[in-house]
């Protein structure tokens, strides 16, 4: 719950309006989603919205339009409005890291000039586009061959976090679009296991690896590059096949020189491109191999429409702002603590995934962006996995259990495969889920629908939230419209809380303290710096490692 004490009026969540919601909430908490839809025979009109090819039902949240006429003002507080134009305008909202915030402009099709120190992106932007295109042509082609001179099969993308986890899932959801020779493979995890399984099963003479690292010094990818770079020579011998097996994308020449790679085998981007927010930049390079530059434009086309419709649409009737105020309203005013993300889609079965980093990694923060610890929640939780899946494993607790967790249920309503049938099941179990997450069932309906007994652990209280969003189909063009509708989901919910969504300083402590423990594991000596625990599983790992 949002405190007024020491508040600051600048702040949405301090403001008056805050206060109105909160004297609103009081009167809404108890209303059950049943009553409102049965008062109200226009309720999916009138809170449900349709942007290019995707539908937003958010009729089953526990809302009235009083609800959302104050949560709008709420974002009017917060300068929602004000904020996005100055993102879109590349001004330097990453306040900590004095950047501007502009995977916008990597998929800005109608290529009007964006401005960052006085400079147009848009020329760069779209060379190293072309640059890309050209490239993957070549490779998709079989123009570009190994040190053998055969063509390219394997194509492995090694990155972490943003540089891997934006092209991995793209990959999967536009399978049915993928180069036929072609195949991708996404190494991330600095577990052996992961690069040596993966190596034993490829050819080094056909085989291309991306080197993708915004950095380039980050410690899992430069490691497992060193690895595979070892591996590929050991057949190579040469270093000068380097050139036709490695290709770096990142925004650091010095250090993808220093690591052997071609600078003119190097796709770069800027620092106005945060990890979790570039698939959108070269370092999409993987998913341009596996689907084509026409695909990869028509991704760019989708998240543009979806751009667009973020800048100029009301706040009212703004998917992106309305999927953000719903999230505020149960995390700030119902204390729920996580978002369920459940695509009823095969094909994007890494989406919860993905939506992990770019959710908490922008929003996981207690500190404003004035430098203030806040008194509020901010990013919620954000877990997931294919809803069939979950129906048979924590649905229950989305059902029955204490916690209220709202759920974005996700379906496209063609299906590629041609299995009807199938998809008409998986279609009726989103529907039944949405359906009794609100309804529940009363006693009265167990006792009158012949349930046996006992009765009382098959009530259901229902009056769990949902969003159903769906896509008419899954294509490049859907895909980049529904993944920048969470970006902006995001964007909103940051400027609401105050927060810079655009650094992430809390994952640099681990990162910090892995390098002073990674030589301390193979010290002479007993370790005993660190606090009691730490030097005892330290210690404890040295002994048996030793053995
Ligand atoms: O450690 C977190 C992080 O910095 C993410 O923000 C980023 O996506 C990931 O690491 C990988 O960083 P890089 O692309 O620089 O290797």
């Amino acid at each position: 719950m949002p405190s007024t004490v020491g508040s600051n009026p600048q702040i949405a969540l301090h403001s008056p309006v805050c206060d109105a919601l909160q004297v609103h909430f009081q009167t809404v908490r108890d209303v059950h989603m049943r009553e409102l839809f049965a008062a109200d025979a226009l309720r999916f009109e009138r809170f449900s919205l349709q942007t290019g090819d995707i539908l937003l039902d958010y009729s089953k949240n526990r809302i009235t339009e009083e609800t959302m006429q104050l949560l709008v003002q709420l974002a009017e507080v917060a300068d929602v409005a004000g904020w996005r134009n100055r993102m879109f305008a590349g001004e330097k909202i990453n306040n900590t890291e004095g950047r501007a915030v502009l995977h916008t402009a990597l998929r800005n099709r109608s290529n009007t000039p964006v401005m960052v120190d006085d400079e147009d992106v848009m020329p760069a932007v779209n060379k190293v586009l072309e640059r890309i295109g050209v490239f993957a042509e070549q490779v998709r082609s079989g123009a570009w061959l190994g040190f053998t001179g055969k063509p390219i099969v394997d194509v492995v993308n090694i990155g972490i976090g943003g540089s891997d986890l934006g092209p991995h899932m793209v990959y999967q959801a536009l399978k049915v679009c993928r180069h036929p020779r072609l195949k991708m493979h996404f190494i991330s995890n600095i577990d052996g296991a992961h690069v040596k399984e993966k190596l034993e099963t490829l050819d080094p003479e056909t085989t291309l690896f991306i080197v993708a690292s915004k950095t380039f010094t980050t410690q899992e990818t430069m490691t497992n590059a060193h690895y595979a770079r070892g591996w590929f020579l050991q057949h190579a011998h040469e270093k000068a096949h380097i050139a036709r097996h490695f290709v770096a994308v990142s925004t650091n020449e010095e250090a993808v020189t220093d690591f052997g790679i071609d600078p003119g085998n190097m796709f770069g981007f800027w620092d106005w491109v945060g990890g979790r927010y570039s698939l959108w930049s070269a370092i999409g390079l993987s998913i341009v191999l596996a689907v084509g530059e026409k695909n990869f434009l028509a991704l760019l086309d989708g998240a543009h429409a979806m751009d667009t419709h973020f800048r100029d649409a009301p706040l009212a009737q703004n998917m992106p702002v309305i999927l953000a105020l719903l999230g505020v309203w149960y995390s700030n005013f119902f204390g729920a603590e996580s978002q369920a993300v459940l695509p009823y889609d095969h094909y994007l079965r890494s989406l919860p995934l993905y939506l992990q980093q770019a959710d908490m990694e922008s929003n996981g923060k207690s500190v404003d962006r004035d430098g203030q610890v806040v008194d509020y929640s901010t990013g919620p939780i954000i877990w997931g996995t294919t809803g069939i899946n979950g129906q048979h494993a924590f649905y229950q607790l989305i059902h029955q259990g204490t916690r209220l967790i709202p759920a974005d249920f996700i379906i496209s309503v063609t299906e590629p495969s041609g299995m009807q049938e199938h998809h008409d099941i998986l279609m009726a179990n989103f529907l039944a889920q949405t359906e009794a997450l609100m309804r529940g069932r009363t006693q009265q309906e167990c006792l009158t629908t012949g349930v046996t007994p006992p009765i009382s652990p098959k009530v259901f209280a229902g009056n769990h939230p949902s969003n159903a969003l769906l896509l008419n189909e899954l294509t490049p063009y859907t895909l980049g419209m529904l993944i920048a509708l969470y970006e902006h989901k995001i964007f909103v919910q940051g400027i609401i809380w105050n927060l810079n969504s655009y650094d992430q300083w809390g994952v640099e402590l681990g990162k910090q303290l892995a390098k002073r423990i990674q030589p301390e594991l193979v010290a002479e000596d007993s370790v005993k710096t660190h606090d009691a625990s730490t030097n005892g599983l330290i210690n404890h790992y040295r002994q048996l490692r030793n053995k």
